[in-house]
């Protein structure tokens, strides 16, 4: 049977495209309609209930839209909100987190692991636990790296400032001599030739984007809703502020122009 009906993918703003991305990827023919929340950008500092409260309304929204799934694409919103948004949905709903775990523990050779997210992300130990809860004897080191989203939103993806920044956040990891790194937040991954200059050589970066659109892939085969039609799918975006720096900075990662970018006011 075919589902022509989009993926619905959800983060706080534009980083979740890097997981929009390997969707289009591994799913060429598959719809995609993205929200990012830009007017509420950052939610890797805010208290666990606003995050879960977001986190509903947009799953509401998305819903809304037709989605068929939701990938919820933000590390913050998957550490703090899955549960909830399992529990809220009639959707099958995946977080980020679990897949980023099972690729780091697949690439590890010391069993140290590195994680870098936000505060939010990093205090919720929800790494750690994914983990663990695969291996009890991995090590883990985390750092969080707060200053690392505006950097990506505001389209700082290299240079002095952003490298010198980088290279702060990532000495004590080096010092730990992790040999694995998890990219821990959907901005990283636009950051990775920077945070790859910075590492210890031969850590192992893991950006769970692949890893996601690989596990949406299962989820719909298991559900029968993979669309199985030839045309190529679309991506529709939401944004809750103007669009100007997401489609910029979207486009430059994307690597093609976004033709659909939409304001929303109330969600
Ligand atoms: N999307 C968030 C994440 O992946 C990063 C940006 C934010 O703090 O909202 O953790």
């Amino acid at each position: 049977m075919a589902d022509s009906r989009p993926i619905g993918v959800f983060d706080s703003g534009l980083g979740g495209l890097t997981v929009a991305k390997a969707l289009q990827t591994l799913l060429p023919n598959e719809s995609i309609v993205y929200f990012g929340d830009t007017a509420r950008v950052p939610y890797g500092n805010k208290s666990r209930e606003l995050i879960k409260e977001y986190s509903l309304e947009i799953a509401d929204f998305l819903m809304k839209h037709n989605a068929k799934m939701i990938v919820v694409a933000c590390n913050t919103a998957s550490a703090l909100a899955l549960d909830e948004l399992q529990q809220h949905c009639i959707l099958p709903v995946i977080g980020v987190i679990n897949p980023g775990a099972a690729e780091a523990i697949k690439a590890t050779k010391n069993d140290h692991i590195g994680i870098i997210g936000t505060v939010a992300t990093v205090s919720s130990k929800a790494y750690e636990k994914a983990l663990q809860g695969l291996n009890v004897d991995i090590k883990t080191s985390s750092q969080a790296c707060p200053l690392l989203v505006p950097l990506a939103e505001e389209g700082w993806l290299e240079g002095e400032v952003t490298n010198s920044i980088v290279k702060h956040y990532l000495l004590p990891l080096n010092n730990n001599e992790i040999d694995t790194l998890i990219l821990g937040c959907t901005h990283y991954p636009l950051l990775k030739d920077v945070i790859a200059n910075q590492v210890n050589n031969d850590t192992i970066l893991i950006d769970s984007a692949a890893a996601v659109a690989r596990a949406v892939k299962e989820s719909l085969l298991e559900t029968n809703q993979l669309y199985d039609g030839d045309e190529k799918g679309t991506l529709m975006c939401y944004v809750t502020d103007i669009p100007m720096r997401f489609e910029d900075v979207g486009q430059r990662f994307l690597g093609s122009p976004m033709d659909h970018v939409q304001t929303v006011h109330d969600i």
